[in-house]
C-alpha cells in the first residue's frame, strides 16, 4: 500500500536520538534550546521570540491565553479546520463561531469572517491550508480593523514564504506542528512564535505547570528546585529526544522543501487535465507543502477512495467540516455553503519527502483510469 504520509526517518535522525538519549537528560535542554535557536535562525526574526512545545496543539490552546481568550468570548475560525483548533478554543469555555472557507484558497472567507464579529469577538484563527497560504496582508487589515488578535495555525506551513517573508516571522501569533506526519517532524512537537519578551515568559510558565524558574537553567540540562508559581500552567514543554529529531529534519528543510515542491508540481502537471478534478491553484513557488488535495465530485470520492485502495493506494480526508462533528453542530455559524462542499470533494493523496516520482505517475494513472470508466 501507497502510505498516504511517510515520515523521513533516517540515519541522522536515529544517531540524533541515541545521542540525546545517552545525554541522559530526558526532560527539556539543551536540544530543546539549539531547537528553538535553530527555528529563530530560519525564520531569520530578531523581533520575535520561539518557544518549542509538546504539540502543535499545546500551541493553539497557549496562543488562545496568550491572546486574552477566555470564557465566553467569541472565537472566529473556519469550519473547514482541524478539530485541534476547535479544542482549544472549548477547552477554555470560549465560543467557536464558524465561519466559511474560500473556495480556490480553502483559507477562511475574510468577507464573511466580516460579519460574524461581534463585540464579544477576541480573535481569529486563519490556518494555511496545505500548499496555498492565507492572505496574510488582508488578515493583518482585518485584524486591525475590528481590533482581534490573529492566532496563525501554520502546522501545513512551516518552512513556506508568503511574499518572500518566511512564515513564522510576521504573525502576531504563530504556531507549528511538528507531529508525526508532519514535514519537519519532533516525532511530536509544537512551535509558538510570539512578539513580544512578556509573552514568551507568559508562554514559558504556561508550557511548564506555571513554574518561574528560568527557561535558562533548563536549557543547561539542570532545573532550579526553588521558584513562584503565579498562575495556571500545563505540561506542554518539549523534550530534549524530540529536539534532537526535529534538528536533524532542519538540517534537511531544503531536500523535504524540493522534493515535496516537484511531487505536487507532477501531480498537478498530470492530473490538471481530467475534467472532473481540481488541483490546487499554486505553481508551489514559496511553499513547502504538507499535503497535495484535489477535489473530486461529491458522488465520486468515496468510490475514488475505494478504487485506489484497491490498487494499493491509500488516500486521505482532510478534513471533515467541524460544524459536522457532534460536538461542535451547534456552535454559532455564519452561512458555510463552500465548506460544506469541501467537505464532501476534498480527498489528500500520497505526498512524501523524497519522493520517487514514478510513485506520483502510478497514482495519477489510476487516478485518470477511474474517470476514463466513468466517461
Ligand atoms: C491545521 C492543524 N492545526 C493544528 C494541528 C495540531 O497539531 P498537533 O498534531 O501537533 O497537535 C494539526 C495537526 O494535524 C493541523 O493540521
Amino acid at each position: 500500500m501507497i502510505p498516504v504520509f511517510k515520515p523521513l526517518i533516517e540515519q541522522e535522525e536515529i544517531d540524533a536520538s541515541t545521542e540525546s538519549l545517552k545525554l541522559g537528560w530526558l526532560g527539556m535542554g539543551s536540544y530543546v534550546s539549539e531547537f528553538e535557536n535553530k527555528i529563530k535562525e530560519i525564520l531569520g526574526v530578531e523581533n520575535r521570540y520561539v518557544a518549542a512545545l509538546s504539540t502543535g496543539t499545546a500551541g493553539l490552546h497557549i496562543a488562545l491565553i496568550v491572546a486574552g481568550v477566555g470564557k465566553d468570548d467569541e472565537v472566529i475560525v473556519s469550519s473547514f479546520n482541524c478539530s485541534a483548533d476547535f479544542q482549544a478554543i472549548s477547552w477554555l469555555g470560549a465560543k467557536i463561531i464558524f465561519c466559511d472557507c474560500d473556495d480556490t484558497t480553502l483559507a477562511i472567507d475574510l468577507e464573511k469572517a466580516a460579519g460574524l464579529v461581534t463585540s464579544k469577538t477576541k480573535a481569529i484563527i486563519a490556518m494555511d491550508y496545505d500548499c496555498i497560504l492565507c492572505d496574510h496582508d488582508e488578515l493583518k487589515n482585518f485584524a486591525e480593523k475590528y481590533q482581534l488578535r490573529v492566532i496563525h495555525d501554520a502546522a501545513h506551513s512551516f518552512g513556506s514564504f508568503y511574499k518572500g517573508k518566511p512564515v513564522g516571522s510576521f504573525s502576531d501569533i504563530c504556531v507549528f506542528s511538528h507531529d508525526p506526519v508532519k514535514t519537519i517532524t519532533c516525532l511530536d512537537g509544537g512551535t509558538i512564535v510570539v512578539k513580544t519578551q512578556e509573552e514568551l515568559m507568559q508562554v514559558h510558565e504556561l508550557r511548564l505547570l506555571g513554574m518561574q524558574q528560568p527557561a535558562s537553567v533548563m536549557y543547561q540540562n539542570k532545573r532550579a528546585w526553588t521558584f513562584d508559581v503565579e498562575r495556571v500552567g500545563y505540561r506542554y514543554h518539549m523534550l530534549n529526544m524530540h529536539a534532537a529529531v526535529g534538528l536533524a529534519q532542519l538540517s534537511k528543510l531544503d531536500v523535504i522543501t524540493e522534493t515535496r515542491r516537484a511531487a505536487c508540481k507532477r501531480y498537478n502537471s498530470l492530473l490538471g487535465n481530467i475534467s472532473l478534478v481540481r488541483v490546487p491553484q499554486t505553481d508551489f513557488t514559496e511553499v513547502n507543502p504538507f499535503l497535495y488535495y484535489i477535489r473530486v465530485p461529491g458522488e465520486h470520492r468515496d468510490d475514488l477512495r475505494d478504487f485506489l485502495r484497491g490498487k494499493g493506494i491509500d488516500t486521505g480526508v482532510h478534513w471533515q467540516p467541524g460544524h459536522w462533528f457532534s460536538l461542535w453542530k451547534d456552535c454559532q455559524a455564519g452561512d458555510l455553503t463552500i465548506t460544506a462542499k469541501v467537505g464532501n470533494e476534498i480527498l489528500s493523496l500520497p505526498l512524501h519527502s523524497k519522493m520517487e516520482s514514478g510513485i506520483v505517475d502510478t497514482i495519477c494513472e489510476n487516478i485518470a483510469q477511474y474517470f476514463t470508466k466513468q466517461d
